[in-house]
């Protein structure tokens, strides 16, 4: 899969994102022969750089954070074709002076026409920047070409603000060319999900209510804000990663299977998924919410979330989010989905762990029946990327004697191919036009509407429980655990 000739052109060239992720994306694209001959790449902010100062930060940052070696010829490949354009979002000579530049570029590179607008910008400028683009008519592809729009999340803040920035989004492009980005769905341990699911016949019979206990899905992170105080104060654990991560892994677990891969077929399994998602009745013994204190990581006494820089004292902000919910359809009615994500956690986890029921009945003496866990497929989206099933297993000797052990599938162990990294798979489908991988509007609105009433209930609720830094998040996540008998898995 290869990309044909285009222009990438990349508002918040000078945020972390663009440092950290999408820039060394770009080169390892490069370096793995997969941008297009031509392929140039146009950063528009507001600096007042000439296209060498933008060449240096791209080199920087690929230094620094590239996964794949540095090659020099790669490198001036891709400084050829990199160009920069200074200005304001709200600056109309500025948009006019980047439809010049982009017009130069296709005839000196031959992009013809084709470019992709990434707005790795805050949400606020969202509206504004995408007007620009039309007014220009950068929206616009003429006949032969394409024009395609990036957006990073937050896509909003609520259902109504996710609505009306479609509304302005879809007024200047058709929904074909708006690719949202959910770097999850970039992966391979969660496209993985898929093919474990689907490729397979073992374990598709059993993955129901008939067989299945519930299902944990972890994301925890060991870091604190990393320098984001001002996207992240007021947004929280639950807009940022559940609203779009966390319910996008729930549907790839729970959704039925799709005809075929194409984006519609897939977005419409999981559009079903979403709309059967039911809320706990008591939110107050289902959702659990906490903000972590000062504690101890890696060997390192770290501040609590009230005292980082850019975070008012009095923050309500909830860095850690537990939520119960249900399914309503045949598959998975009863089963509960429950799901976690913290900042400042014991260790950086992501996993989805299948819990099934018990065997019914035990032919073992009672000793074994206590040590006998359940049995669980756990997928490891990360680190360690693979799949683990845990069962019971004769422990050797001349008793019979069960104990739990697991059997591993390490991607490291079986794959000699390198998983490219989230961002360089979806930029490459952003260039190719395959938006299966995106979310498509319904999703995200879908997704607010489960969030929506959480957020409301919350917001009654003052401050949230206090974690100290470290631990693996507030007694009360625990407590709805234990209402139900269950207990979150050990990490
Ligand atoms: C982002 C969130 O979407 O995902 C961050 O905004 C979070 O808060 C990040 O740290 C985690 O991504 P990953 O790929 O490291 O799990």
């Amino acid at each position: 899969r290869v990309a044909g000739p285009c222009v990438l052109v990349l508002f918040g060239v000078t945020g972390d994102l663009a440092k950290r992720k999408l820039l060394p994306a770009i080169y390892d694209l490069g370096n793995r022969g997969l941008l297009p001959p031509g392929f140039s790449l146009v950063g528009f902010a507001r600096r007042d750089w000439a296209n060498q100062d933008f060449a240096q930060l791209t080199h920087d940052a690929v230094k620094e954070h590239a996964r794949t070696p540095f090659r020099e010829e790669v490198w001036k490949q891709l400084a050829e074709g990199i160009h920069f354009v200074p200005g304001e979002f709200s600056d109309d000579g500025a948009f006019d002076a980047l439809a010049m530049a982009l017009k130069e570029i296709d005839q000196t590179r031959g992009t013809g026409g084709n470019y992709a607008f990434y707005l790795s910008v805050p949400p606020k400028f969202f509206p504004t920047v995408v007007k620009q683009l039309k007014r220009t008519g950068l929206a616009d592809a003429p006949e032969g070409s394409w024009r395609r729009v990036v957006i990073e999340k937050p896509f909003g803040h609520d259902l109504k603000s996710a609505h009306e920035l479609n509304k302005i989004t879809n007024e200047a492009f058709p929904e074909s060319s708006i690719f949202r980005i959910d770097h999850y769905l970039g992966k391979e341990t969660v496209q993985n999900i898929m093919a474990l699911r689907f490729a397979n016949n073992l374990y598709e019979p059993i993955w129901n209510r008939g067989y299945v206990d519930h299902v944990q899905i972890t994301m925890a992170e060991d870091i604190g804000l990393a320098g984001r105080a001002g996207y992240y104060d007021g947004i929280g654990a639950a807009r940022d990663v559940i609203q779009n991560h966390l319910l996008q892994l729930l549907a790839l677990v729970a959704m039925e299977d799709p005809t075929s891969f194409d984006a519609n077929a897939l977005r419409r399994e999981k559009e079903k998924v979403l709309k059967a998602v039911r809320l706990p009745s008591d939110l107050s013994l289902y959702t659990a919410r906490g903000q972590y204190a000062a504690g101890w990581q890696g060997g390192e006494k770290v501040v609590g979330y009230l005292e980082e820089e850019g975070i008012p004292p009095t923050s309500t902000t909830e860095t850690y989010a537990a939520i119960k919910l249900e399914i309503a359809n045949r598959r998975w009615a009863g089963v509960p989905f429950y799901l976690r994500t913290g900042k400042r956690l014991g260790r950086r986890v992501t996993e989805v762990a299948v819990v099934f029921q018990k065997a019914p009945h035990l032919p073992f003496s009672k000793d074994d029946t206590e040590i006998l866990g359940h049995n669980a497929l756990v997928i490891r989206v990360q680190p360690d990327e693979g799949i683990t099933v845990r069962f019971g297993s004769k422990v050797p000797g001349t008793a019979m004697e069960v104990r739990d052990v697991s059997m591993d599938f390490a991607y490291g162990e079986s794959f000699m191919e390198s998983s490219p990294e989230a961002y360089e798979r979806l930029l490459l489908d952003v260039m190719i036009g395959d938006p299966p991988l995106f979310p498509h509007q319904r999703e995200v609105e879908l997704s607010w509407n489960i969030l929506d009433p959480i957020e409301e209930f919350w917001a009654t609720q003052g401050q949230p429980e206090e974690y100290p830094a470290g631990t693996w998040g507030p007694p009360s996540a625990d407590e709805m655990m234990a209402r139900d008998g269950r207990v979150w898995r050990r990490l």
